[in-house]
């Protein structure tokens, strides 16, 4: 009998809609594949997730994106019910999803990132809390809200400019803006696949670049100079190894030419629950190396696991 995989997607964070397409599109890919496949739009409502995984199915294909689902919620819910799910488990997810926390984490595995400050609610006094130009985002919430860059010679961050970034969380990560360019790459289980560049107009990826069509195209293999290609992935899979991450994983990265060697190459963040979109980073990455997104998702559905 084939294997029965249910599809999780959705949720409410805000990334959702994203979250919906790759489901759908990762659920189209496994029922070609031969598998029986459900969807379920995740809630808070925890009954109805239950009855959705009535019958028990053999594996679920963790489609989420942001709270709830990238955070170790979900995960910890299908480790009590006993089912295989694909991805990073609990604690990986949670500290992923705390980009100071990951900071930290991998920096004793020597990954450098930028320098930064966290700060609380009220710790605003109306200053500058790094020399401009700095990034301010929320130390938790994915797929850039919020994320605002402070110019040279631009005014401190205010109060309403934090309100938008502390609605959705209390604290906020302040970092030094590192210039140059925009690199991301996959990891698959453990193999780094690919450096893939983001070019797109502005300073930073923000959410309008990300998925506004026409504002960002992505070049795969990523044309660098010597040496640096090797190192990101290198430092992609030492990100993912240390925070024990599981099956797929993605880590975005800044590259400053200006500075000597792999000197310019600074992580940012690790994303557990990458885009699986057809036109996804990961699955673009894994289809330059030959590997069809079909092959991909079907990798993922056997790699899934939990800690039993
Ligand atoms: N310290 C930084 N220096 C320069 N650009 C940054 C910095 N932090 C974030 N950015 C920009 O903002 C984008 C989103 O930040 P990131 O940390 O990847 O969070 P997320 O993707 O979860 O929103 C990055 O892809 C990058 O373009
Ligand atoms: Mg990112």
């Amino acid at each position: 009998m084939s294997r029965h995989v249910a599809v999780l997607m959705g949720g409410w964070s805000a990334e959702r809609e994203v979250s919906l397409v790759s489901g759908a599109a990762v659920a189209a890919a496994l029922a070609e594949n031969g598998y029986r496949v459900t969807t379920i739009d995740l809630t808070r409502d925890l009954e109805a997730l239950r009855r959705a995984l009535t019958p028990r199915p053999d594996v679920v294909f963790n489609a989420l994106h942001g709270r709830g689902g990238e955070d170790g919620c979900v995960q910890g819910v299908l480790e009590i019910m006993g089912i295989p799910y694909s991805h990073s488990g609990v604690l990986a997810s949670a500290v992923a999803m705390d980009k100071d926390m990951t900071k930290r984490l991998v920096a004793a595995a020597g990954v450098r990132s930028p320098r930064g400050v966290v700060l609380e609610r009220g710790a605003i006094t109306g200053g500058h809390p790094l020399p401009p130009p700095y990034v301010v985002k929320p130390v938790d919430e994915g797929s850039t809200v919020g994320v605002t860059l402070v110019e040279r010679d631009g005014a401190p961050v205010t109060e309403a400019v934090l309100e938008q970034i502390w609605a959705k969380g209390s604290r906020v990560l302040v970092e030094e803006f590192i210039p140059g360019r925009e690199l991301t790459v996959g990891v698959m289980g453990d193999r780094p696949l690919a450096v893939t560049e983001i070019v797109f107009d502005g300073s930073i990826f923000d959410y309008v670049a990300k998925y506004t069509a026409g504002h960002a195209h992505h070049v795969v293999p990523a044309m660098l100079p010597p040496g640096i290609a090797e190192e990101a992935m290198r430092l992609a899979l030492v990100v993912h190894r240390t925070l024990g991450c599981r099956g797929v994983s993605r880590s975005d990265f800044r590259f400053d030419p200006s500075r000597p060697g792999t000197e310019g190459l600074c992580f940012l963040e690790v994303n557990t629950q990458p885009g699986m979109t057809p036109l996804s980073l990961v699955p673009e990455q894994a289809a330059h190396l030959g590997i069809s997104y079909h092959e991909l998702v079907t990798w993922i559905v056997e790699n899934a696991a939990w800690q039993g």
